[in-house]
């Protein structure tokens, strides 16, 4: 019995993984999604630098489609930071990063100030407040779809995982990671995205 258990949990595992290969889709941008995009108007996977996209759900979840250039198609970074002002420090960071040659998923991090931090919560309080729905890589573009939940749970704090249904300026990045037995982003090595103006991510929805 647990034997094949074991290898249909296998499959299921590889048929997701192949499903994986999704591409950011503009066309609902507007409607169903906010987009930003650097530059404007740009081609995911073809010329743009940063691509984000968030839709609510009714089920108190922000998606989040985190799409980003970067130098190596491992052990690198793009990241979308929730931020109170258009400067890096006190900002709560989602990254959809690579570590030590692993796919790229999502991880929660911060910015005390001028570095990045991984938020102290194990595995399993994280996987609480963000899941890897996505994710690609192709023609040195990372492209991550999240699903982060609205409000993390009372016991976090919001320095390290802000509510989203405030409005922040939106800061985006990409880098390479720090491999080896704690790894983390370190500086990105793009000039950020920085949004003109505060966003409210809950605006449109899924
Ligand atoms: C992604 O979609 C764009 C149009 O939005 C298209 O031009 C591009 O070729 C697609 N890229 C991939 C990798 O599918
Ligand atoms: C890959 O990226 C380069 C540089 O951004 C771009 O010129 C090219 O059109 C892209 N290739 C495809 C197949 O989208
Ligand atoms: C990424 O790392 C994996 C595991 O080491 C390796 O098999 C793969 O070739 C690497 N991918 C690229 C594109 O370098």
């Amino acid at each position: 019995m647990m034997p094949s258990i074991t290898l249909l949990a296998k499959v299921v595992f590889l048929a997701t993984t192949s499903l994986a290969a999704q591409n950011f889709s503009t066309a609902e941008c507007g409607q169903t999604k906010g987009c930003l995009f650097q530059p404007p108007d740009c081609v995911p996977f073809e010329n743009c630098v940063y691509a984000l996209s968030y839709s609510a759900t009714n089920s108190g979840e922000v998606v989040l489609e985190l799409l980003g250039q970067v130098s190596a198609p491992n052990n690198t970074y793009v990241a979308v930071g929730f931020s109170k002002d258009q400067m890096m420090g006190q900002d709560t960071v989602t990254a959809c990063a690579s570590y030590n040659n692993s796919p790229f998923e999502g991880h929660l991090t911060y910015n005390p100030s001028r570095t990045n931090l991984n938020v102290p919560l194990d595995e399993e309080s994280q996987n609480m407040i963000l899941r890897t729905i996505a994710s690609d890589v192709d023609n040195n573009t990372v492209y991550c779809k999240l699903v982060q939940k609205i409000e993390p749970p009372s016991n976090v704090l919001a320095d390290f995982v802000a509510p989203l249904n405030q409005e922040y300026f939106i800061l985006m990045a990409s880098g390479p990671t720090r491999t080896g037995s704690n790894p983390g982003l370190l500086k990105h090595n793009k000039t950020p995205f920085i949004s003109s103006e505060m966003i409210n991510l809950l605006q449109f929805q899924s």
